[in-house]
């Protein structure tokens, strides 16, 4: 999540590009859910590179903004990815790898600036874990930022080191 596309140096970390992941669900879901509001969350289709640079760069993730090809490639490599579009514009987009069994993981979660704070964070979250439903484990890494934690609170996620008996412990190592 942020912590691995956001302002701070760290690279990227992509999926390979022909992952092996034993569930692609982004290739024939392709549903559309339209909203209440005037912002509507689709599944399915992968925005275009000059899409993906606007809204990254809005949001300013310039560690993958600088590197496009390797963007397009995550993009297509992810097991399901869910964009938001405003009178057609893309406004946000969250994106999960998983094998579709045992583990899910929620990797970017991005809205425009000026369209957060009005849920579309949550429905594009919702959206893009609902294929995941029966995957027990659903992980992601953010930056360590109080509005950050608020957003995945709401989400019914908790934090490792807030679960009740303390046992579990989370290991990254960025390339
Ligand atoms: C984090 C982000 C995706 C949230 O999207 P959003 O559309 O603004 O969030 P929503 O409006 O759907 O908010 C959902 C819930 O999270 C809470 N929340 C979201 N951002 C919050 C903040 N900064 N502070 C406190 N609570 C926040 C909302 O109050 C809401 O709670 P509720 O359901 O109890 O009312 C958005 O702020 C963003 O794109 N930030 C930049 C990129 C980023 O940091 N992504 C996350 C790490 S990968």
């Amino acid at each position: 999540m942020g912590r691995t596309g956001g302002r701070s140096s760290v690279k990227p970390v992509a999926p390979p590009p022909t992952a092996d992941h034993t569930v692609r669900v982004t290739t024939d879901i392709s549903t559309h859910i339209s909203t209440d509001i005037s912002t509507d969350i689709s599944s399915g289709a992968i925005p275009g590179r000059d899409e993906l640079a606007d809204l990254y760069d809005a949001v300013g993730w310039v560690a993958y903004t600088r590197d496009l090809p390797t963007l397009e490639r995550a993009m297509q490599g992810s097991s399901h990815v869910v964009t938001a579009r405003k009178e057609g514009r893309l406004v946000g987009l969250a994106r999960v790898v998983s094998d579709g069994a045992t583990v899910a993981y929620l990797q970017d979660v991005l809205v425009r600036p000026e369209e957060q704070g009005q849920g579309v964070g949550k429905r594009l979250v919702a959206e893009a874990l609902a294929p995941f439903d029966a995957v027990r484990q659903q992980v992601l890494l953010t930056d360590d930022e109080p509005g950050q934690r608020a957003f995945y609170q709401s989400l019914g996620f908790a934090e490792i080191r807030d679960l009740d008996d303390g046992s579990l412990r989370a290991f990254v190592k960025f390339g």
